[in-house]
């Protein structure tokens, strides 16, 4: 067959599918336009668990009238208007996809929104499968924008037996991802309630998420999970330096060569036996507030926590703050991805800092017989009980969780436990002093 170029409405399917994969994507995509707008109340209301429709209510800033005929056409946005704004998007949109995209994978896309200038007064806009506009029409209607999208992919007709066959699942998918965003750009000031109902075909509605629209992620976690899941939980508040990998900086051409600083804040199990869960369920991680899958930032945090609580996993709510030109978060369609500069040394440093922050936490002293726990599980007894060791390969043993935690080379020395903490120590931790004056005597 000779090489011809596709039809543009074959593109736009082919692209579309890309652009939103699942019902947690569509959802997705809708609450973000959402916050984007500057609302404080958002609702996400499910029909037969999206198979029928799924609408998403704001109170945002509305659509602009001279907005409605380009709202939906692909690559038409309000927040980016050249590559270069890529490196420093704050907003959850930037590539002007998503509405074009649901509107070519739903079957039918409508719209009712009203701007501060025109309420009680708003407009009803109907979009085609392109997004053009089809029909618009007066109706009252509050500030704020209602998108309504029905039938999801039956455009495509496999997708959507896939979608039937296993709805409850992607709808559990869905909530899962819901509650990321209640316990991170929903908890942060100002706040946004969210609702999110279900109204099944034959039988009841349903509220699975309801939070109050505080400023508070511990104030969401009690909405989401009742009072009790705050037992055992405590803050994370940690601050790090991460140095440039040497790729980065031959790439960069020696700009920016300072090592820059992340911030880590939310929430976490404590550190002790029995704190933690099951699973990894509910563990949620955030780009500066956008979430986002970290498998191995998540697997670092896991590592850590594992070392003191062998047998669990922790509840981890941890918002990472960084730099935006730090970061790429245009790698995969669903925005999910994020591609970090200088992610191994940014891993090293989170481990030890994050290791290193239970002090404040849990205090001193149980960090003390926590830390020391922690070594005397790793090969090193000989060296920590205090017996000296002149082989060299005990004391490599020894230093064995040290150097994973820190990278550390190996130092081969004959001194006893206590001073070879000491040496080590101020290299590890930035505070280093009640450490050592409450390091346990070589028994
Ligand atoms: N709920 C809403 N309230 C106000 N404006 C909205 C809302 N939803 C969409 N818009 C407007 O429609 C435009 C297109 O939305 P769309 O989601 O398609 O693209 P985007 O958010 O700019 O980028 P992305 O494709 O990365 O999400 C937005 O830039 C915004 O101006
Ligand atoms: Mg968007």
């Amino acid at each position: 067959m000779s090489i011809k170029a596709i039809d543009k409405a074959s593109i736009h399917h082919i692209t579309s599918g890309q652009v939103v994969i699942d019902l947690q994507t569509a959802v997705k995509e809708l609450v973000e336009n959402s916050v984007d707008a500057g609302a404080t109340s958002i609702e996400v209301r499910f029909r037969n668990y999206g198979l029928s429709s799924i609408e998403v209510v704001d109170n945002g800033c509305g659509i602009a009238e001279d907005d409605y005929e380009s709202i939906a056409l692909k690559h038409h946005t309000s927040k980016l208007e050249t590559f270069s704004d890529l490196t420093s998007v704050e907003t959850f949109g930037f590539r002007g996809e998503a509405l074009s995209s649901l509107c070519a994978l739903s079957e039918q896309v409508s719209i009712s929104t009203a701007t501060a200038s025109t309420t009680p007064m708003g407009t009803s806009l109907v979009l085609d499968s392109s997004g053009k506009l089809l029909k618009r029409s007066a109706v009252a209607r509050n500030q704020g924008t209602s998108i309504t999208l029905t039938n999801i992919f039956s455009p495509l007709a496999v997708r959507r037996k896939e979608l039937e066959r296993n709805i409850k699942r992607e709808f559990a998918k869905a909530l899962s991802l819901l509650n990321a965003y209640a316990l991170g750009p929903c908890a942060a000031a100002p706040g946004i309630r969210l609702t999110v109902t279900n109204q099944q075909e034959k039988g009841g509605k349903s509220t699975p998420i309801r939070t109050l629209g505080l400023p508070s992620c511990r104030e969401s976690v009690t909405a989401l999970w009742g009072p009790k899941s705050l037992d055992n939980i405590v803050d994370v508040d940690i601050t790090f330096e991460v140095e440039r990998e040497k790729v980065v900086l031959k790439r960069l051409q020696n700009q920016e060569l300072e090592p820059f600083t992340v911030q880590v804040r939310g929430l976490t199990s404590k550190f002790s036996v029995g704190c933690g869960r099951a699973g990894t369920d509910r563990q949620f991680f955030y780009v500066n507030g956008r979430p986002c899958n970290m498998n191995k930032i998540q697997k670092c945090f896991n590592e850590v926590y594992r070392s003191f609580n062998a047998t669990q996993a922790p509840f981890i709510v941890a918002n990472i703050m960084m730099p935006t030109h730090i970061y790429d978060v245009n790698v995969s369609p669903d925005k999910r991805t994020i591609l970090l500069h200088s992610e191994a040394n940014l891993i090293s440093a989170l481990k030890v800092a994050f290791f290193f922050s239970l002090p404040y936490v849990i205090g001193l002293t149980t960090h003390i017989r926590l830390l020391s726990r922690f070594i005397l599980r790793h090969p090193g007894q000989p060296l920590i009980s205090g017996r000296r060791s002149r082989d060299p390969k005990h004391l490599r043993r020894a230093y064995f969780p040290w150097r994973r935690l820190a990278k550390l080379p190996v130092i081969a020395t004959r001194s006893s436990p206590k001073r070879t903490m000491k040496d080590h120590l101020p290299l590890l931790h930035p505070h280093p002093q009640p450490l050592l004056s409450a390091l346990p005597a070589p028994l």
